[in-house]
């Protein structure tokens, strides 16, 4: 039976620390797909468009068996619809875990056939995060390492100096 995984988020921006994720979780799911949380609550910095066509970009041409898709409402639902049974989330360090522990146990309570799996990136990426890529890039600062090419050019196209 064919294996599809999803791996939410909000991606705002996609980090190198997600490509991470990414690339270990296509070698181990026949399918992956990185969907992207359609949030009409939140004021986000890339619209879902920007963010799709960044993600395809960073992914490219040689994963084949990873897919990047948009969702609304609840996760586990989406990944129903997708015939999907594993939810991938990656773990930085201890901090993160209580949030995960406590949207895993929540999902596993909504659809109890739907694993998640916490996978952790390269030690190089454990500090990264989106927020933190969002405010350097705000203020001026060098995000070069820290995300794919392609988001650092629209990323600087962001910045009121349009440079870092
Ligand atoms: O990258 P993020 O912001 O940490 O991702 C969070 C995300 C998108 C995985 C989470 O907010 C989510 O799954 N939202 C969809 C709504 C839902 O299912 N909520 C219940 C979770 S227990």
């Amino acid at each position: 039976m064919k294996k599809t995984a999803i791996y939410p988020g909000s991606f705002d921006p996609l980090t190198n620390g997600h490509l991470d994720i990414i690339r270990r979780a296509s070698k181990l799911f026949d399918e992956v797909i990185v969907a992207i949380l359609i949030n009409t609550d939140k004021d986000p910095f890339f619209t879902s468009e920007e963010r799709v066509a960044m993600i395809h970009t960073s992914i490219g041409k040689n994963r084949p068996n990873v897919r990047v898709d948009t969702f609304r409402g609840l996760l586990v639902e989406y990944a129903l619809q997708q015939q999907a049974h594993v939810i991938v989330r990656g773990i930085r360090a201890v901090s993160d875990y209580e949030y995960e522990l406590q949207m895993a146990l929540m999902n596993r309570r909504l659809e109890p056939q739907i694993e998640t799996v916490f996978m952790m990136p390269a030690e190089t990426y454990s500090y990264l995060s989106s927020r933190l890529v969002r405010e350097i890039s705000q203020f001026g600062g060098s995000v070069s390492g820290l995300v794919p090419y392609s988001v650092e050019e629209q990323l600087k196209k962001k910045t009121p100096q349009g440079t870092q």
